[in-house]
């Protein structure tokens, strides 16, 4: 049995200055604990220990405009872990042809011996015909209770089918969330930019504007209300988007918003940069402007949002990035984030939130929406042993030389931030320490 002690548990009940014991794999007590002879001690003074981090976003593996993310799931969960996230949702896909099945398999398959942390999976339903359907149940008994689709992209459903979607993940008891992007008008304003002859990466943001983001949140949670489901709004970017989900919460309606922490740290100026230097920020939404971060931080506060995540989806600036010099609609679209999530967050808010607050948005809240909690996202007798012991006091800086991700930068490069893992964790085996990975593989495939 390994014991923490002289830590604040971060707990649903509160903070606890009390002892943790886990044993293989699951949380065995908490409360005074005396080591026997055969315990290890783990000195936690100083720090304050969280259920495990969980990134409800991550898109690792995923072939994307003639190439395929920088990470896989070997570099990304091993990064993952050094930043104090103990288990990813990623992005399953299936494409035209493919069935919900096999897209599962596939998937799997690309985590098979890689896994520093844990992973479900979201599936993205990108072709939907009647065996999709038809399959939904089986793949709930495969353990998916979460579903993408996308307004935007060649990955795009009509409305029909989105409505559809919804109607058949509400009997399952699942929830689906949507990229809300009028992929139609982005293709529209793209033309525009490209005969204007507008071919850096500055023309990014100009061809998706916050009205293409607010007008799909809109019809998505419209989608939501005539199907009579619950929605997850992903990746909201805009002060525009999250009136639309107040407005459709004013309705009575169910929605679960998720933001990612650069859409409140960094603005679109970052598209100006010298030569080609704006292709690191090309994401999908894209940066915004400073108003659209005030009322996202600002809802935050709030609670308006519901989980923070990544949407990691990197690419290397040399390699890959640099295939859209001379025409940004070929720069491929994600920026790296899953090691730096919980400190970035961290970092914009600082005393502003609680310990309990950072619980919240980072592993408690994506636990129980996408329905791993409390197997997850709590620290409680019989929970996972998914932990992160969190050192407030370590200052350093965000640097791509001093980072896990598999890729040549970091949008978040110089920044001098406050907190680092301690130790991190995974199903009970220590996965990282002091930042740096161990060389256990402790992760498993999650079925919710
Ligand atoms: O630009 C991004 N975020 N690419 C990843 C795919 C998505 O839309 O989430
Ligand atoms: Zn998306
Ligand atoms: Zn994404």
């Amino acid at each position: 049995m390994k014991i923490i002690k002289n830590g604040t548990l971060v707990t649903p009940d509160g903070l606890k200055r009390e002892d943790l014991a886990f044993d293989d794999g699951k949380i065995v007590k908490i409360g005074e604990i005396s080591p026997g002879e055969e315990d290890e001690t783990i000195d936690a003074s100083g720090c304050f220990v969280y259920p495990g981090f969980i990134d409800g976003h991550t898109h690792l593996d995923l072939p994307v405009a003639g190439t395929v993310t920088a990470d896989d799931v070997g570099t990304g969960t091993r990064a993952a872990v050094c930043g104090g996230t103990t288990c990813v949702v990623d992005f399953a896909t299936q494409y035209k042809g493919d069935t919900l099945l096999g897209a599962l398999e596939t998937w799997k398959k690309k985590a098979e011996g890689k896994m520093h942390c844990n992973i479900a999976y979201h599936m993205a339903i990108c072709d939907w015909n009647g065996k999709t359907k038809a399959d939904l149940p089986a793949l709930r008994a495969a353990g998916v209770t979460s579903f993408k689709v996308y307004m935007a992209y060649d990955t795009a459903l009509s409305d029909s089918e989105i409505l559809e979607v919804l109607g058949e993940v509400k009997k399952l008891g699942g929830i689906v969330g949507c990229h809300c992007e009028n992929g139609g008008v982005v293709t529209e304003l793209q033309l525009r930019e490209i005969g204007a002859g507008h071919t850096g990466p500055w023309a990014h943001p100009l061809s998706r504007p916050a009205e293409v983001e607010a007008e799909a949140v809109n019809r998505f949670c419209y989608l939501g209300r005539l199907a009579g489901a619950p929605v997850h709004i992903v990746h909201l970017s805009t002060k525009l988007g999250l009136e639309e989900v107040r407005a459709a919460r004013r309705r009575g309606q169910t929605v679960y918003a998720e933001s990612c922490p650069q859409y409140m740290l960094l603005d679109d100026s970052n598209y100006s940069r010298p030569g080609f230097e704006g292709a690191k920020y090309v994401c999908s939404p894209p940066l915004r402007k400073q108003e659209d971060i005030e009322a996202l931080k600002e809802a935050v506060l709030l609670h308006e949002i519901d989980t923070i995540a990544t949407d990691h989806c990197s690419f290397s600036y040399e390699g890959q990035k640099k295939a859209g010099i001379g025409d940004f609609r070929k720069i491929p679209n994600g920026a790296p984030g899953i090691e730096h999530r919980p400190v970035v967050f961290m970092h914009i808010f600082g005393d502003q939130l609680t310990p309990e607050d950072y619980c919240r948005y980072l592993s408690e809240g994506p636990a129980k929406i996408f329905g791993m909690y409390p197997r997850k996202g709590a620290l409680l007798e019989g929970s996972d042993a998914d932990i992160t012991i969190w050192d407030p006091s370590v200052k350093w800086t965000i640097s791509a030389g001093n980072m896990h991700q598999n890729v040549d930068y970091t949008p978040f490069e110089g920044l001098e931030v406050s907190g680092r893992p301690r130790e991190v964790f995974v199903n009970g085996v220590c996965a990282s320490k002091d930042g740096e990975p161990t060389e256990a593989l402790p992760g498993a495939y999650v079925a919710r």
